[in-house]
This record gives structure tokens, sequence and C-alpha cells, in this order.
């Protein structure tokens, strides 16, 4: 181990779903992820992409512990979190935040949002009189550019961006030293979505906290994210620096994703070459080697 403690540790992770017949037979079994290892070193933005179905968000939920995984290991700051009990984990919960794709489908459309950021304050019992959490709730929404005074209203008075910013002022609540981030701009218009990814940019600047990213843009995880890991049919295939990923990817897969990647120079982008890739179930035996310092391909 470093001297430094990972905020997070994924060992091994295994997440397999089977589905049954009506004599309890196993009939089909999907490997969603399928031997999965990671660390995230605190302040750092850690980045998951892959195709559709890949098991980014199942990866994400096993980490959260919304989900058990059916091998392998999590600790949180060095604390094995795999096996805890919901009471147990109330306690890391606290340091480890989630933001959705959708906001709304996370918000209860009959609580104004105020209340709906002040929650986990009084769940957690990080500030227990109204007058302070009215406080810091005020606080936090100034912090992610919403006025104060928005607060009193309902989820369906917001648009789909302020709606996100009120996810993250929801998440960073109680202060957590990692944010899980599913997808978090995918459903705001493009306009929108450099603002947020700027929030979160000014955020970590500010606070630190480590980030758990699972994007489709690689334009985007390119700017946010320091390491990379890509994924295909749950296994990673590949991860690096963000830096070495793009100047050198080394799996064929990766090198698709990014030989996909439109240019904004227009000279280029007519010069660009796609490279095309039939994705191939990883075979079992497979294992990442690093290929140079702190890049690993799966061979
Ligand atoms: N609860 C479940 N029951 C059965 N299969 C599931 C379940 N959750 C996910 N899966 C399957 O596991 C695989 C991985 O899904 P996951 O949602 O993690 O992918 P993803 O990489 O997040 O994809 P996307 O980019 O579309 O969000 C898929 O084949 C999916 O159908
Ligand atoms: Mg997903």
């Amino acid at each position: 181990m470093n001297a430094v403690t990972p905020v997070l540790e994924v060992d091994e992770l295994v997440r397999h779903f089977t589905t049954k017949d009506f004599l309890g037979r196993e009939v089909h079994r999907v490997r969603a992820v399928d031997g999965v290892s990671f660390t995230v070193a605190p302040g750092e933005t850690l980045g998951l992409v892959g195709e559709s179905g890949s098991g980014k968000s199942t990866t994400g939920r096993l980490v959260l512990r919304l989900d058990d995984p059916t091998e392998g290991r999590i600790r949180f700051e060095g604390q094995d979190i795999t096996h805890l009990n919901a009471a147990q984990l109330l306690a890391v919960r606290r340091k480890m935040q989630v933001v959705f794709q959708d906001p709304f489908s996370s918000l209860n459309p009959r609580m104004r949002v105020g209340d709906a950021v002040a929650e986990p304050l009084k769940s957690h019992r990080i500030l227990k009189t109204a007058a302070e959490r009215h406080e810091r709730v005020a606080q936090l929404f100034q912090r992610v550019g919403l006025d104060p005074r928005f607060a009193e209203r309902f989820p369906h008075q917001f648009s789909g961006g302020q709606r996100q910013r009120i996810g993250i002022a929801r998440a960073l609540a109680v202060s957590p030293r990692l944010i899980v981030a599913d997808e978090p701009i995918t459903a705001l218009d493009v306009s929108i979505q450099a603002q947020i990814v700027n929030l979160f940019m000014d955020l970590q600047q500010e606070l630190g906290m480590a980030y758990l990213f699972i994007a489709h843009d690689l334009a985007m995880v390119r700017f946010l994210c320091h390491r990379v890991a890509v994924m295909l049919r749950g296994r990673i295939v590949e991860m690096a620096t963000t830096e070495q990923l793009f100047a050198h990817p080394r799996h064929p897969y990766t090198q698709a994703l990014i030989s996909a990647m439109p240019i904004p120079d227009p000279d280029r982008e007519l010069a660009r070459q796609r490279i095309f890739y039939e994705a191939v179930t990883p075979p079992r035996e497979a294992r990442l080697a690093e290929v140079e310092k702190g890049h690993w391909v799966l061979a």
C-alpha cells in the first residue's frame, strides 16, 4: 500500500445476476461485474467508461453497498465494508455519497428541495437544530450556484441543470470524502453539461473529495479525470492516467473508443481514422499487466 491510504480499494469484485426457472434451476447468468480491481486516492477522480451494459453502474452500486457482491472485497478509507450491515454502514454512508443521472427520480416531488438537502444533515445528526440546518442549506445552495430562496420550492419548479445542482448540494451536505457520480451530466442539455462539470471540478479543488465518475462522454472524461478505467463486459480492459490513456491507448477496445471521438479541428476531423473493434468477452484467465508505470492492460 502507498504511504497514503486510498479512499477506496476494490479487490476482485464480482457480481453475477442469475435468473431461475419455476423449479428454481439457474437458467441464465449475467456476469455484470467479473473481477474488477482498482483504487481511488484521496482527492482523485477515477473515470469509469465503457459501452452500455459493461457493468459501470453495477460497480458503482457495489461500491456504495447498495448491492451485495457475489465475491470480492471493498475497502473504504482502509476499512473493509464488504459485509457491513445496514447499521454499520450508516457511518460509512456519511463519507460516501452518490449523484445520479436523473436527480428528479431521487428527489421526493412533495418535499421542498431545501428539506431534501437538509435531510442527510438531520438523519446523520450532524446539525441538531432546524435553524442551523437552514443556515447550512443556504450555504450549500449558494455553493452550487442556486439562489438560497429556491430552497422553499418543489423539484418540478426547476430545470434539469438546477435539479442536478440540488442533487450535488444534497451529496455535499455531509462533507463526504468520496462521491460516486453515475452519468451525472448525460441527461442534461449540452449547454449545461460544461457548467456542471466545472462545478464538480471547483468543488473538488475546494473540498478535496475523491470522485468515482461514471461517464460515456470521453471528451468530458479527458477534461475531468486524473485516471481512467475502461470496462468491457464486466472487466477492466485498460487503466491508466488520463494522459497515458489518450496518448497511447493499448487495448483495441480503448483504441476504438478514442478513435470515435470527434476532433474539434475540422481538418484533423476530416482525416480522423476510425478504428473498429468487434467486442469480445475477455478470456477469464486474462489479467491486467503493467505496460508502463501506472498503465495497465488486460492481456
Ligand atoms: N438487477 C439486475 N438483474 C439482472 N441483471 C442486471 C441487473 N442489474 C444489471 N444487470 C445486468 O448487468 C449488466 C451490467 O449492467 P450495468 O447497469 O452495470 O451497465 P452499465 O455499464 O452501467 O450500462 P449503461 O452504460 O447502459 O448505464 C447488464 O447486462 C445488465 O442487464
Ligand atoms: Mg449505467
